[in-house]
């Protein structure tokens, strides 16, 4: 499980039962270290703290992982490291016909990182209505059902979901009727927030077209190719840079060499992950 997954679910469990139950919890499955979301868990190492979790708040698996699967749309951490991708919908039906894609494409940058595959079929001539079809050896449906809530929580609208299949009870693929209608709408943007959140996809467009796609760069090589797209100069600070890079990387357009590389940010590399294939 990538590591922002962990992070968050940490973050979760401080949220919903307190510090205090974070550090018992931390204590019960031996967890010694703070989770990194740079870093990549195994299955089971989350799948043991789930279990976990279930047997200190006496709440079930499905429970838990429903309330962190609407957690996970709405917390600040993802709303940051997934800013690519959250920045460029508007509604949930739009954030989750991306994710089909988005979750694909996280895949191909990373042969460690399983995301589900999500497929759609349409069940009326209300556009706002789908059949999501779920297919996951983890069958985490119930995480899934809380993301579908708080995908639409976070554009402020209201959705109804019915689980016609489940893999949890023999089906070969879950497959869930999603409705999407009109809330009280997501809170306006002032222009000035609607202006730096155009200018950062901006600055992430073009960062990603100025990569190679073997052989990385450096961040001074990447700030150079910039300047010569005439990129203004304020918009080409590290901080920046870097900010859009970590973006990027979150939704599995980009790879650096930060693993086998130990000169420090300024020596690592950086290139465009492939975007078709397995
Ligand atoms: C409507 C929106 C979304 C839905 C319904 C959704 C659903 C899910 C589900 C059900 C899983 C559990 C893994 C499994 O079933 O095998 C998952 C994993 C994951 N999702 Fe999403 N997700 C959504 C949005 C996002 C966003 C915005 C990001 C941001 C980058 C993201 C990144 C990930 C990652 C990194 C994993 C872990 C994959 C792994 O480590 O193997 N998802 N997602």
């Amino acid at each position: 499980m990538q590591g922002l997954i962990v992070v968050t679910w940490e973050r979760y469990l401080s949220e919903r039962f307190g510090k205090r139950f974070l550090e018992v919890y931390r204590r019960t499955i031996q967890s010694h270290h703070v989770a990194l979301a740079s870093r990549v868990y195994t299955d089971e190492q989350w799948l043991v703290g789930v279990e976990a979790a279930s047997k200190l708040t006496k709440l079930s698996p499905d429970t838990l992982l429903r309330e962190y699967g609407r957690y996970f749309l709405l917390n600040g951490l993802t709303g940051h490291f997934c800013a690519y991708l959250l920045s460029q919908v508007r509604s949930g039906r739009a954030l989750l016909l991306a994710m089909r894609d988005a979750h694909a494409q996280m895949r191909r940058a990373s042969p460690q990182i399983i995301p589900p595959i999500f497929r759609y079929e349409s069940i009326s001539s209300n556009p706002n209505e789908l059949l999501l079809i779920y297919d996951s050896p983890r069958h985490l449906c119930s995480l899934l059902w809380g993301a579908i809530e708080g995908a639409a929580e976070r554009y402020g609208e209201a959705v109804r979901i019915v689980e016609v299949a489940c893999m949890k009870h023999g089906a070969p693929e879950c497959r869930l009727e999603v409705q999407f209608s009109p809330g009280k709408g997501q809170p306006a943007e002032t222009p000035a927030q609607a202006h730096q959140r155009l200018a950062r996809l901006r600055l992430a467009h073009l960062v990603l077209l100025s990569l190679p796609e073997q052989e990385g760069i450096t961040l001074a090589e990447l700030a150079e190719r910039l300047r010569q797209r005439q990129v203004e100069t304020e918009q080409l600070r590290p901080r920046l840079l870097l900010e859009a890079l970590e973006h990027l990387q979150f939704a599995g357009l980009v790879r650096s060499n930060a693993s086998q590389e130990r000169g420090g940010l300024f020596h690592r590399r950086y290139w465009r992950a492939p975007t078709s294939g397995k």
